[in-house]
């Protein structure tokens, strides 16, 4: 039975174990996955000593990515350009590191929400790690416009800087955002608080499919701060965690299974 783990600081909330438990049953893997607990300034040392008892591969989830991705001596072209891993294999003593977090929500958005991405008008609130991973793989799908929206613009106009040659990838600060977009997709930290959003209104219309990264029992704060200013749609990020695991399951099996399934058993309803 081989050995896979989900690691991070906190850890007890992640679903992943349920999600590639389900993965494994349906695909007749005989896999055993578990959740680790990394300490802040332990991270090589709780993924050393996994792989020394047997550990065959990790997803790595907060704060761990970027040293996740420092840690390995081959890394997949995305997982270049995202400069973060999430998915770390053990082979022959060495890590190799992919991230699946941006295939992840294009998946979601177009297979699982029904979305076209080509021509149309994308933007991302956030310019951290959960944007950068994600740029790539957007702009792969030709959209017609990929803007960053951040608080800080700086870290948005870097982000430009290192993705622009890949497409129409634009920063703009929060105030000067004045129409609105086809898909607004919510990658910041913050739980948006209450009527003192950051975010004009204008980028809310009435076409708009507004996304939030995180997920939760309840719609998110930001779900719901689209449907009060006439969103189209609302989605929360729990269809990207489980494309992602999808991806890693396929990185590290070679099976791809299907996700739908497991949509029911995270949240029935
Ligand atoms: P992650 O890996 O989750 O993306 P990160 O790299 O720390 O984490 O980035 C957090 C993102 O959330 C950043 O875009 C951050 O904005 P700044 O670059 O201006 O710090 C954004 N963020 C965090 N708290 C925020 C808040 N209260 N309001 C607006 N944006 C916030």
């Amino acid at each position: 039975m081989h050995r896979y783990a989900v690691v991070g600081h906190p850890i007890a909330h992640s679903r992943s174990p349920e999600i590639h438990a389900a993965f494994a049953r349906a695909t007749g893997q005989d896999i055993v996955y578990e959740r680790l607990l990394a300490p802040l300034d332990g991270f090589v040392a709780t993924v050393s000593a996994f792989a020394q008892s047997g550990g065959r591969g990790c997803n790595v989830t907060t704060p761990f990515k970027q040293e996740a991705f420092a840690l390995c001596t081959e890394r997949t072209p995305r997982a270049e350009l995202a400069g973060a891993v999430n998915t770390l294999s053990w082979a022959d003593g060495r890590w190799t590191g992919d991230t699946t977090d941006g295939v992840g929500l294009v998946r979601d958005l177009a297979n699982n929400l029904g979305l076209r991405l080509r021509g149309r008008s994308i933007l991302l609130l956030g310019a951290g790690g959960a944007t950068r991973g994600v740029v790539e793989p957007l702009l792969a799908q030709s959209p017609a416009r990929l803007c960053i929206a951040n608080r800080t613009i700086e870290r948005a106009e870097a982000l430009v800087d290192v993705f622009a040659a890949l497409g129409p990838v634009e920063a703009v600060a929060p105030a000067a955002l004045r129409e609105p977009f086809d898909i607004v997709v919510n990658a910041t930290s913050a739980e948006l608080s209450g009527e003192a959003s950051l975010w004009p209104d204008a980028i809310v219309g009435t076409r708009t499919l507004a996304y939030d990264m995180s997920y939760a029992n309840q719609p998110t704060a930001f779900m719901r701060w689209a449907r009060e200013r006439g969103a189209a749609g609302v989605a929360d990020g729990l269809g990207m965690l489980i494309e992602q695991a999808a991806e890693s399951f396929f990185v590290w099996r070679g099976v791809r299974p299907d996700t739908r399934p497991v949509f029911a058993l995270l949240r029935p309803r």
